[in-house]
């Protein structure tokens, strides 16, 4: 039985989906009930209700668990006594395999969730546990929300200098990888950094767009005053606000660079480009 954190988010119904289509019994770990059935229908064995602030809850859901994949909610002032909880409740477990959903680049401690995802690596690894920690790179799902209007306006806007480059990653390439971490013992004491690729700037992004959806796209780069703005208005906290702007600040002055190496050699296959990911969200977003 594997148990999965922050299972009802963006990468953790990826992973409770990757997990169970490749056979793999999963207990989902969630906040609220009412979130089992999506879990369910994701192909999740079982669920629990917890939270990872609450040990007890933890120690119940880690109940017969042989392995754990724990993914903390993202910018999280807490990720540090998260992980410290689910690795304590893991211990007393005697789990087999510990996997840390991380980040690439830890070491850019200006961006304070890789440094708390430092310090997390820190304490998995010196934990005794059996473990595998996978840091990825930025998703190229953060197209998602910004998908209606890049069709509808042409523009692609996100708060990067057009011209800075990333190795986007396709979510479902991470949770195939990370499956197959789960599955192969072969992974233990491994630290993997996945990312995509390409090295796109939004410059190139919106070209492969306009290619894939027969439109011009052009690129925009938003300021991080108009982002704090929209976090404002969107009822974000001021500490997730200032945290998602120290982020993209730093990611706006030096990119985000990595090797797909890691990726190709845990997938047995290239990993997805960026034209193949427009074309399946268009896809998805017209069905
Ligand atoms: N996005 C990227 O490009 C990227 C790249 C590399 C790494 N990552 C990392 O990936 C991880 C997951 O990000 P995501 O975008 O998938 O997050 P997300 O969609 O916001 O999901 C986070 C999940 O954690 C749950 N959660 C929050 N606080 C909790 C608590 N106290 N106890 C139990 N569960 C709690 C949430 O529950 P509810 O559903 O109840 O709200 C939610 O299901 C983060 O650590 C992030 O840093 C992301």
């Amino acid at each position: 039985m594997i148990l999965v954190t922050g299972a009802n988010g963006k990468t953790g119904r990826a992973m409770v989906s990757a997990l169970a289509k490749a056979g793999a019994d999963v207990r989902a770990f969630i906040r609220d009930p009412n979130q089992a059935d999506g879990l369910q229908a994701l192909g999740a064995a079982e669920t629990a209700v917890g939270d990872l602030g609450d040990v007890a809850s933890l120690q119940r859901a880690m109940a017969g668990a042989s392995q754990v994949l724990h993914i903390g909610p993202p910018m999280d002032p807490n990720e540090v006594i998260y992980a410290d909880n689910v690795i304590n409740a893991a211990t007393a477990a005697s789990v087999e395999q510990f996997v840390y959903y991380s980040v690439m680049h830890p070491q850019r401690r200006v961006i304070r969730h890789h440094r708390l995802k430092l310090e997390a690596e820190e304490h998995v690894i010196e934990s005794g546990l059996p473990y595998t920690i996978v840091e990825p790179i930025r998703y190229m799902q953060h197209l998602v929300p910004i998908w209606r209007r890049v069709v509808d306006e042409g523009v692609h806007a996100m708060p990067f200098d057009i011209d800075r480059k990333f190795n986007v990653v396709d979510l479902a390439d991470l949770a195939a990888a990370t499956t197959q971490v789960l599955l192969d013992p072969a992974h233990l004491y491994a630290t993997y950094e996945l990312a995509g690729p390409e090295a796109l700037s939004q410059r190139d992004m919106a070209k492969i767009i306009s290619e894939v959806i027969g439109q011009p796209v052009r690129a925009e780069a938003v300021s991080l005053a108009a982002l704090k703005k929209k976090g404002r208005a969107a009822g974000l906290s001021a500490d997730r606000i200032e945290q998602m702007a120290i982020m993209n600040g730093h990611y706006d002055s030096h990119g985000f660079l990595g090797s797909s190496v890691t990726l190709r050699g845990l997938l047995g296959r290239a990993p997805t480009t960026f034209a193949t990911y427009v074309r399946r969200l268009q896809a998805e977003q017209s069905a």
